[in-house]
């Protein structure tokens, strides 16, 4: 009987580390696997060594013997008894022993059981203990951060080693970048490094051109050159919004990342995804000889640069979405501040993470992990453990993002040339969805509401693309846990905020957070404009298989306005028809994948045509590509021309025959 218990036992325990260590990192197998791995130590340790269970065997032998002498033959005759002993059981097959731990006979093979076992806690514990005794108490480390046409935003970590130290200066030297010669350092801001502030801040760097290629390096406060960094880090200012010639560029955008999940032993340090993105956004091209003489061989290197030389643009930033710490999973080390701060080291320590953020300025904002799980805020930072865990996301990733509209908070507006990106925060005021009812609550916070709302009319006519971003999806298809901790339980404000939406050209949302990824399209009441959000996560983290979360559509529908060409003798009309859609519609649902990012393409060079394509990377391939053709945006100055005097009724006509004025001019 206990030969069973045991083998059920460790066979329940392997089972649960390998979906401990390679599927989820869930709290529940995190508590249940000790427990396992002790009840089936005792088990085995009570299970009687079957081995001293025998039976005996008694054979008699009977042995005759012939002995041939001079004619005459001569029999013996002998008998002898052989007594065997055997093992009550058969001996199971040494594979299918190891396989299923089945307790036997042979040590070794109970003892290999027994080890397997043991390392594949020890491996658990590992991955659980790890932030705590690899704390990267001296991670050096510098980034950039925001990035406008004029300045630029730093953080530098660099701590002293010294005893007692208590602060270090350190300084920035800065140059533009040129192809010609190296030109001097620029003598920039110095940084005030404290061990109360964990030896990181933020510097801003100003008087900077648009467009420009800048590098910088590190100095004391003499501005001796610091070993750190060894090659100058290199960035590129963004371009000045008010020259209205069309952008063309890239960026990247996820969320959710955990050093070494799913586990590999010895890789504490890894954070695969960012290992899979660097390889992405800077191939190491093979360094094939050029073959003078080939011409195959030559010309098709020729093609292929000419493809990708020309034509993919320069990727500009990471938008990071939060979860970039998961202070509670495996486990939660506590409220103080340090056990916060040390997450966030831990990541800029990360060899993977370092080959992205030393090339690649990255913005971010934070979700329920970086605070605790479902966090919600309802607006009072007093709600523990909001201090400690703002202090740290302040300090390592916020503090580097795009000045807020408000002091001390954590959204903030950005643009890209004309493009624009508001990034909200969807933690820190948020409402209990236990209390009050449906019409009072809110997710953003009036304050943060009014300014999404001034950013918005202001982007309307300004920018071309208007992208914006939330941690949690904003879609109410995804089912389960994000029936609560998404935008669906807060109907009244979403509502609200998709009617104002709906009126502007060329939206498009952004999320994160569901650990899988999928496009969906919010089709608008009438003839407003429909918009498009795209969730991608994990960056570097678990997904769950088998269990499919997103509903393909909603029940909710509108009553939606579409132009229907129609030909007609001597020409086409264009007519529009009423025809009632879902709200929301999923076009991609992609949940497969532990390390997944979303690449954009804008191009709105052709102001007629402007363009945003995504490219969806899973584990290292592309898995899925989106084209989305926008609307023209006049985004000239107001009109003040012979369009401002065409009456509205003559310009419904002139729309319907598909004539829009706003062509014209
Ligand atoms: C400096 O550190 C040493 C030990 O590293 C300690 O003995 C000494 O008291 C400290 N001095 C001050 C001023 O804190
Ligand atoms: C550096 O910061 C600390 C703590 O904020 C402050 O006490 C100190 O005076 C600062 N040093 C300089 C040189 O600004
Ligand atoms: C072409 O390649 C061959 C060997 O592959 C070499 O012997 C020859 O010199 C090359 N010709 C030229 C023009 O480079
Ligand atoms: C190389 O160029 C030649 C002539 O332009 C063409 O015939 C040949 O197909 C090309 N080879 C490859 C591999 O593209
Ligand atoms: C904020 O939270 C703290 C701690 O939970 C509580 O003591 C305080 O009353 C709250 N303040 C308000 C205005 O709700
Ligand atoms: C955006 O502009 C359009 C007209 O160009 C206007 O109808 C709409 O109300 C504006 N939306 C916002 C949020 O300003």
């Amino acid at each position: 009987m206990l030969v069973f218990l045991t083998a059920i036992l460790s066979t329940v325990f392997r089972i649960g580390s390998y979906l401990f260590l390679r599927v989820l990192p869930s709290a529940i197998l995190r508590k249940a696997l000790p427990v396992v791995y002790v009840l089936y130590v005792s088990s085995l340790y009570l299970t009687p060594t079957p081995s001293t269970e025998t039976t005996t065997s008694v054979t008699r032998l009977e042995k005759t013997r012939v002995r041939i002498t001079n004619g005459s033959v001569e029999e013996e005759k002998e008998e002898e008894t052989i007594v065997r002993e055997y093992p009550l059981e058969a001996r199971p097959d040494p594979v299918l022993s190891v396989l299923f731990s089945i307790p036997g006979p042979a040590r070794l093979l109970n003892i290999a059981n027994l080890a397997i076992n043991t390392v594949l806690f020890l491996f658990a514990l590992d991955f659980v203990l790890y932030p705590a005794y690899d704390d990267a108490a001296d991670v050096v480390f510098t980034r950039v951060g925001a990035v406008y046409p004029d300045s630029a935003k730093l953080v530098v970590r660099y701590p002293l080693n010294e005893a007692n130290a208590t602060e270090n200066h350190v300084r920035v030297l800065w140059r533009q970048v040129s192809a010609l010669e190296n030109s001097a350092w620029h003598v920039g801001p110095v940084l005030n490094l404290t061990a109360a502030d964990d030896w990181v801040s933020t510097a801003s760097l100003g008087g900077l051109w648009p467009s420009t290629n800048y590098e910088y390096i590190l100095a004391d406060a003499e501005a001796t050159p610091l070993p750190y960094p060894a090659e100058p880090i290199k960035f590129h200012t963004f371009p000045d919004p008010r020259i209205p010639t069309g952008s063309h560029f890239r960026f990247v955008v996820s969320s959710c990342a955990t050093p070494n999940f799913p586990y590999v032993p010895f890789h504490g340090r890894r954070i695969k995804g960012f290992d899979l993105l660097a390889d992405y956004l800077w191939p190491q091209v093979p360094s094939a000889p050029i073959q003078a003489n080939a011409t195959d061989a030559s010309n098709a290197t020729e093609a292929t640069l000419a493809m990708k030389g020309d034509e993919v643009p320069p990727t500009e930033f990471m938008l990071f979405l939060g979860d970039f710490i998961y202070a509670d999973v495996p486990m939660y080390f506590g409220d103080d501040v340090e056990s916060y701060r040390r997450f966030y080291r831990r990541n800029y320590q990360s060899p993977s993470m370092r080959k992205v953020y030393e090339r690649l300025p990255m913005f971010h904002t934070y979700d329920d992990h970086e605070i605790i799980n479902n966090y919600v805020g309802q607006g009072n930072d007093s709600t523990p453990p909001f201090k400690s865990a703002d202090n740290a996301f302040r300090l390592y990733n916020a503090n580097a993002n795009f000045d807020p509209p408000e002091h001390d908070a954590h959204y903030y507006d950005f643009r890209y040339g004309d493009v624009a990106f508001f990034v909200m925060d969807t933690r820190r005021y948020r409402s209990d969805i236990r209390e009050g009812d449906e019409a009072s609550r809110t997710m953003l916070g009036d304050q943060q509401l009014t300014a999404l709302r001034d950013w918005l009319g202001r982007v309307n006519n300004t920018a071309t693309f208007k992208f914006i971003v939330s941690s949690v999806p904003f879609t109410a298809l995804w089912t389960y846990e994000a029936e609560t901790d998404s935008w669906n339980p807060y109907t009244h404000e979403k509502d609200s905020l998709l009617a104002t939406m709906h009126t502007v050209k060329n939206v498009i949302l952004l999320s994160g957070d569901r650990h899988e990824f999928a496009a969906v399209k919010f089709n608008a009441e009438g003839a407003g404009h429909s918009l498009i959000e795209v969730s991608t996560s994990p960056m570097s983290m678990f997904w769950v298989p088998l269990v499919r979360t997103l509903r393909p559509r909603s029940e909710r529908t509108v009553r939606r306005l579409a132009e229907v060409q129609r030909e007609v003798e001597g020409g086409v009309v264009v007519e529009e028809v009423e025809e009632e859609v879902p709200q929301e519609e999923v076009l991609k649902y992609v949940p497969e994948g532990n390390y997944k990012w979303s690449t954009f393409e804008i191009d709105t060079r052709d102001m007629e045509h402007p363009t945003a394509r995504l490219e969806l990377m899973s584990d290292g391939l592309p898995v899925y590509e989106l084209e989305i053709v926008g609307k023209p945006v006049d985004i000239r100055p107001p009109a003040t021309g012979v369009e401002a005097f065409v009456p509205t009724g003559l310009k419904g006509v002139l729309d319907k025959l598909g004539l829009r004025p706003n062509r014209w001019f």
